[in-house]
């Protein structure tokens, strides 16, 4: 018996990196889990790998930004499994670019994936994970939501939204009579596609930068995986994930507003 088994855990962006980890880990430790994504290749071969862990898995094609399919999933999953303990609220997209590079649909795209995709989905399941009784809302943030960084304005702003949306539920939580658990999670660099799929202003090399970020990434997401679920048995308010989150998080509280002026200069210097 795991924390995890019997549970029902919906795991958005499934198709790759963290979420294709995280939806492997959950079957591994007895979940029986929906995974959903845009990529329904990707999305493909992890419900193969997590069908081969012995897991009921249920895999469905969905974009997170788009509220009415994420509501009808949300009511689907229910009806599939009969209940919802757990929603990882994980897919995630990026994008490099000064503020003055940027066009207003490429912010509005990344807020609609990273900060609306979360809320989509933290609210179409709540009320499942309330009548579970022994519910758990995952909200995947970033290193990004606890310091900005220049190029990232977009990423950095719908990371802090996450955090700041995701923080107050919990104590909302914590308020009420719900037993509805709330975790934020914050990865340093994990080995993932996000560099490679990211977007950028026209100005930017994206190939550059996503091999700037290979070098850079030191974490695997299968490490990340165990590490997020580890703070999901636990029932933490955060999680930051790999040595590099903890590193910064410690160096942004002795510095204050003083990191600014530093990250932007050791950022720069390592081609972000
Ligand atoms: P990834 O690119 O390997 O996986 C992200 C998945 O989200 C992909 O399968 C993609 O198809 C899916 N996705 C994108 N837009 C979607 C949409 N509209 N609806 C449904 N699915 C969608 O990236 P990774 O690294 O596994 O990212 C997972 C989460 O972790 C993201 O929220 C990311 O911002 C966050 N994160 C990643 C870090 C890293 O270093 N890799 C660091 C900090 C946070």
């Amino acid at each position: 018996m795991t924390h995890f088994t019997g549970k029902v855990a919906v795991v958005t962006g499934a198709a790759s990196g963290i979420g294709r980890a995280l939806a492997v880990e959950l079957g591994r430790r007895g979940a029986k889990v929906a995974i959903c994504d845009v990529d329904t290749d990707g999305l493909a071969e992890t419900q193969r790998l997590v069908a081969a862990t012995g897991a009921d898995v249920k895999s469905d094609r969905l974009d997170v930004a788009e509220r009415e399919q994420v509501l009808v999933y949300a009511d689907a999953v229910k009806e599939h499994f009969g209940r919802v303990n757990l929603v990882f609220n994980n897919a995630g997209i990026a994008f490099t670019g000064n503020v003055d590079e940027m066009g207003f649909k490429d912010i509005e795209r990344i807020m609609d994936v990273d900060f609306w995709g979360v809320v989509n989905g933290t609210k179409a399941f709540l009320p499942a994970l309330i009548e579970s009784g022994d519910g758990h809302v995952v909200n995947i943030s970033s290193v990004f939501g606890l310091f900005a960084m220049p190029t990232q304005s977009a990423y950095n702003a719908a990371k802090f939204a996450v955090r700041g949306f995701t923080e107050s539920l919990r104590q909302e939580m914590l308020l009420s009579d719900h037993r509805v658990k709330v975790t934020c999670v914050h990865p340093g660099g994990i080995k993932t596609n996000i560099a490679r799929n990211a977007g950028a202003a026209e100005s930017r090399d994206q190939k550059e930068l996503a091999h700037s970020f290979d070098k850079l990434a030191r974490t695997s997401p299968e490490k990340a995986a165990k590490i997020i679920l580890r703070g999901v048995e636990r029932g933490k308010a955060r999680v930051l994930v790999g040595m590099d989150a903890v590193m910064f998080d410690k160096i942004i509280r002795i510095t204050g507003p003083g990191y600014q002026r530093l990250f932007a200069r050791v950022g720069h210097r390592s081609g972000l």
